[in-house]
Order: structure tokens, then C-alpha cells, then sequence
């Protein structure tokens, strides 16, 4: 039997190291024969665009560098499955390619949307009576998938937001003049990462003096009351704030700060809320003011990874290929956390049907009463998340990346 493998969604500094952890994994499983890998996502199965992942990881030297690269190098896709009662084409070309190919296991690493794939793959399996298994293995910097307690690549992100929030406290505190910085961080409509800086308090920070989630309103007249409240007790004001958030283009009184995008799920692009409020300040309160957009960096930035981050998601990387090989489909691997000191998690399979398309939002418990920041206690599940360093290989100074080569 031969096994296919597939990244899909926004790239992580750990999608890469849970394809590693299914491939260590096959390599050393005796009733697989080939592993391949679906360039960009589902749709490499679509059009027969396979690769033999045993030519391009030749050695340990290149399992590792790779584990250590960010984003996928298979490539991606965000594609969505029609329902297989309603257009089934595209089914019998995946079914084709699998069977041509004689692949027993699909393994599908990708957040939400990509469950969704898992979902319908391996329901439409099951009406050809066949018994290739279907596994999901999560990850997103957003955090947002359910069941699970975290996802892959969130760690690595988190680990780079607040070590770049801690920078720009340290910049943006040199000259005697007011200022206002805020620092906008991706996670769609979960606010995971944006709270994550508050972990800089556990090392003695106070900012970001104000913390703001896509889960509470926004408001414009109360944003500008907390900015002037911080700013008569700090020269220099940071504010973390999520991507997502409930900015009412008509209260903002800026019309098309965002382009309206959609990709093929619905989702919005939804960059420019830091550039906005940017606009907002200088009208209304008048002082320096700067917007900074950590953008794509937060996805891709492994020179600052965590170990913890890259380790376990190698492990259940090749925990969804022995969940598969045991019989299982339709499933996604979670992480369920047994403590936090000393940090504890095993690795547990889910019906992928309690994520697909679902997301789960930052807890209101951890929200503080004025909706503009996080509680302590959402420092102890952040901590155990960013822990340990990888020893990243540099050439010239800078870090080494796998580049896969044209065969
Ligand atoms: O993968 C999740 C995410 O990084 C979100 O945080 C962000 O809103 C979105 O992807 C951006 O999508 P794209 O990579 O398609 O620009």
C-alpha cells in the first residue's frame, strides 16, 4: 500500500514538521511501500500532481532542515469540496487518482476549512464501500479549531507576536513625545493571538496597555476614551489588536479599509484595522501615532519558533498516520492538555465532523470586564505553548530554508 500526504490553508512554522512526523512515521511502517505528496492541497489529488516525498527527504540531514522550514512545501490551497449528491466529478477523479496511485491512507494537515475536505472525502469513501482512511492533522495560527487544545503553529506565531510587541515597546519608548503605537496580528474572527501578548507580563511588561478581540463589540467613542485614559499614565501607549475585530466602517467614518476580498469559504481579507484606527488617532487625538501590520511574518517567522510548538507537531503528525494504519477515518488528532506546570498533553483522535467549518473563539472568562484586555490566567495556557528554542541552521548568518527541487 502507498500513503498520500497534503498541506492546506495558511502556511505555519509547523505544517512542514507534521508532514515530517508522517513521514518518519511511514518510512518505518513496513506495509507502506510509497508516500506521496499532493502538491497544493486536495488539488494535487484532483490533477494527478503527486510527488515521491522518498526522492526529495533523501537524508536525515533534509528531514530535518525541513522540519525546521516554514511554510508548506508541498504548497496549498484554500478549495472547498461541492457536496458528492450534488456534483460528485471532482470525487471521481480524487477516487481515481488514489486508486491509480493504490494509496491506503490520505493524510490531510489544515485547519477548519480543511476538515471540511476530511469530512466529505471520507463520507464519499464510505458510498464506494472502499477502505482508504481519511486522518486530518490540525494547524492554524489562529488557534480556532474546536475539540482540540491548541493547533500546531499557534506556538511558533505567538512566540514571534510577543517578542515582536516586545521590540516595539522597547522602540517606540526613546523620545519624550506622546505616542500611540497599535500593532495589528492576524487570527481572523478568534483572537488568540492578539491575547497571547499578554504573556509579556510574566516577564515584567505592562504593555500592550490594551488588548482588543473580535470576541466583544468594538467601539470607536470607547476606544478613544481607554486610548486617553492609558495616555494619561504612559508616554508611549501600546495596543495589541486583532485583525478581526467589529470595526463599524460607518462609525470609523472611513469607508473600504479593507478590500472585501473573499477567498472560496466566505472568509474576508480582512487586513487594515490597524491602519484605520491609525487614521482615527491622529483625527481625534492629534498625537504620533503609527500602525504596524505583523502581516505574513507571524506565519513564517522560525527563526523565533517553539520547540515545544515544532516537537509536538511532528509527533501528531505521525500519530494521525498510526491512527489511520489502526483503522480510523473521518478523524482529526487533537491535543487534549492534562496540566499546565509541569505542561502535560496527549494526542487523541475527534470526529473531524465537530470542527469542519466550526471555530472556536477566546473565552470570555479571560476577558476583562471592560473588554479591553486579558486575564492572568490566560498566561498559564499561553506559557507551556512557546517554550524551548530550535537550533536553527544558518548559512552566511541567516537561516537555512529546505527548498524542494523541481524533479
Ligand atoms: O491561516 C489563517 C490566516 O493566517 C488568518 O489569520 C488570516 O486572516 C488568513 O489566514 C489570511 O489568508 P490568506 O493566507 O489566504 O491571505
Amino acid at each position: 500500500m502507498n500513503i498520500a500526504v497534503a498541506q492546506s490553508g495558511g502556511p505555519t512554522c509547523a505544517i512542514n514538521a507534521s508532514l515530517v512526523g508522517v513521514f518518519k512515521q511511514g518510512i518505518k511502517t513496513d506495509k507502506i511501500d510509497a508516500i506521496f505528496g499532493s502538491i497544493n492541497g486536495i488539488e494535487g489529488i484532483i490533477n494527478d500532481n503527486l510527488i515521491d516525498l522518498k526522492r526529495v527527504i533523501r537524508t536525515n540531514e533534509e528531514m530535518e532542515l525541513l522540519r525546521q522550514t516554514p511554510s508548506t512545501m508541498l504548497g496549498s490551497c484554500r478549495y472547498k469540496l461541492p457536496d458528492y449528491e450534488k456534483d460528485s466529478e471532482v470525487y471521481e477523479k480524487i477516487f481515481e487518482c488514489f486508486t491509480k496511485h493504490r494509496i491506503g491512507v490520505f493524510v490531510y494537515i489544515g485547519g477548519n476549512d480543511s476538515m471540511d475536505t476530511v469530512v466529505k472525502l471520507s463520507d464519499f469513501l464510505k458510498t464506494k464501500n472502499s477502505d482508504i482512511k481519511v486522518i486530518g492533522i490540525p494547524k492554524t495560527i489562529d488557534n480556532d479549531l474546536p475539540v482540540t487544545d491548541h493547533t500546531p503553529g499557534f506556538g511558533s506565531a505567538a512566540k514571534y507576536v510577543a517578542t515582536s510587541v516586545q521590540e516595539i515597546i522597547r522602540d517606540s519608548s526613546v523620545y519624550s513625545v506622546d505616542s500611540v503605537t497599535i500593532v495589528e496580528i492576524m487570527g481572523r474572527h478568534a483572537g488568540w493571538l492578539a491575547a497571547s501578548t499578554c504573556m509579556l507580563r510574566a516577564n515584567g511588561e505592562i504593555a500592550p496597555h490594551l488588548i482588543y478581540l473580535p470576541e466583544c463589540d468594538f467601539s470607536v467613542e470607547r476606544f478613544l476614551e481607554d486610548l486617553r485614559k492609558e495616555k494619561s499614565k504612559h508616554r508611549a501607549v501600546i495596543v495589541a489588536v486583532s485583525e478581526g475585530i467589529k470595526l463599524d466602517a460607518e462609525e470609523c467614518g472611513i469607508e473600504n479599509f479593507q478590500s472585501g476580498v473573499e477567498d472560496v469559504f466566505g472568509h474576508k481579507y480582512l487586513s487594515g484595522v490597524g491602519k484605520c484606527l491609525e487614521r482615527i488617532v491622529a483625527k481625534e487625538i492629534g498625537c504620533k501615532v503609527r500602525s504596524i501590520e505583523l502581516n505574513v511574518m507571524q506565519r513564517c517567522s522560525s527563526h523565533i519558533c517553539s520547540k515545544t510548538d515544532i516537537d509536538e507537531a511532528e509527533e501528531i503528525g505521525s500519530a494521525g498516520l498510526r491512527a489511520a494504519l489502526e483503522g480510523e477515518t473521518g478523524k482529526m488528532m487533537c491535543f487534549k492538555r492534562i496540566s499546565d506546570a509541569p505542561y502535560v498533553v496527549t494526542i487523541e483522535s475527534v470526529d473531524a465532523k465537530e470542527v469542519a467549518n466550526k471555530e472556536k473563539v477566546f473565552p470570555q472568562k479571560w476577558i476583562n470586564a471592560a473588554q479591553n484586555d486579558v486575564s492572568a490566567e490566560a498566561e498559564n495556557y499561553f506559557l507551556p505553548l512557546i517554550q524551548g528554542e530550535v537550533k536553527i541552521r544558518l548559512k552566511n548568518g541567516l537561516p537555512v530554508h529546505f527548498k524542494r527541487e523541481a524533479l
